[in-house]
């Protein structure tokens, strides 16, 4: 079974409230985006949403231009019907992250909750990456929760990518500023104990990712 296949199954056999990852609300998610004070209609992307209520709670609060992206069809259907009429105010785009074609620039904000985990070869973490870098605008920011070395090795029956904030840093390397991070325990609805680790990034403006871009340019850690 592929990835799409796996997902396909899991939003197929189960309610949104069944699944591990599940939270009736993302809060850690909505507080930190809180605390950036966004104007509404700032573009934001939830990776992998799945059939979280993230999108709901975003809209709720007046965001005008929120994406949803995910492998799954039905997850995005979960939440479509769930909105109703509101559906129409979402871009919905059902694609891989790793392979998707996503505007330049466009994205204000970056949120992944538990996607990036999940890609466990080199391969599939730097077409995250190179995504992640097309798609966000210079100076834009990226929150990003993902298991820490304290959960188990799989999720939703996957192997998963453990990070310290030290690996995360290495990974998103010096064109990425870290602002915040913490951990937090998840219990899963069964009652396994999940650490997950959330950053939050800032890309660096225009004019910082040339200097680090360009050998002439000095050194970009005169900038940053
Ligand atoms: C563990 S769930 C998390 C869902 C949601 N972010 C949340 O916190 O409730 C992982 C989600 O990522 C999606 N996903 C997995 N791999 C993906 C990929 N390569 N590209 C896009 N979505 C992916 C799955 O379909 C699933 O909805």
């Amino acid at each position: 079974m592929n990835q799409k296949e796996h997902w396909e199954k899991v939003y197929t056999s189960r309610q949104p409230h069944e699944v591990g990852w599940y939270e009736p609300h993302l809060r850690t998610s909505l507080t930190w985006i809180g605390d950036l004070s966004l104007p509404k209609d700032a573009r934001i992307i939830d990776v992998g949403g799945g059939a979280s209520t993230l999108v709901d709670d975003l809209l709720n609060e007046g965001y005008q231009q929120v994406a949803v992206l995910d492998l799954s069809q039905a997850a995005l259907s979960v939440v479509r019907t769930r909105l109703g009429w509101d559906a129409a105010r979402v871009m919905w785009l059902e694609g891989d992250i790793t392979s998707i074609e996503l505007p330049t620039n466009f994205f204000d904000l970056w949120h992944d909750r538990a996607v990036l985990h999940f890609l466990t070869e080199p391969d599939g973490r730097r077409k995250y990456l190179d995504c992640l870098r097309k798609a966000l605008k210079p100076g834009g920011r990226a929150i990003i929760g993902t298991f820490s070395p304290e959960a188990p090795p799989r999720c939703s029956g996957l192997p998963v990518e453990r990070y310290t904030i030290k690996a995360m840093q290495e990974l998103l390397d010096r064109e990425f500023t870290l602002e915040r991070h913490h951990k937090e325990l998840h219990i899963t609805p069964g009652g396994t104990e999940q650490m997950y680790l959330y950053c939050q990034w800032q890309r660096a403006a225009n004019h910082q990712i040339r200097q680090t871009c360009d050998p002439q340019g000095g050194s970009p850690a005169d900038d940053l």
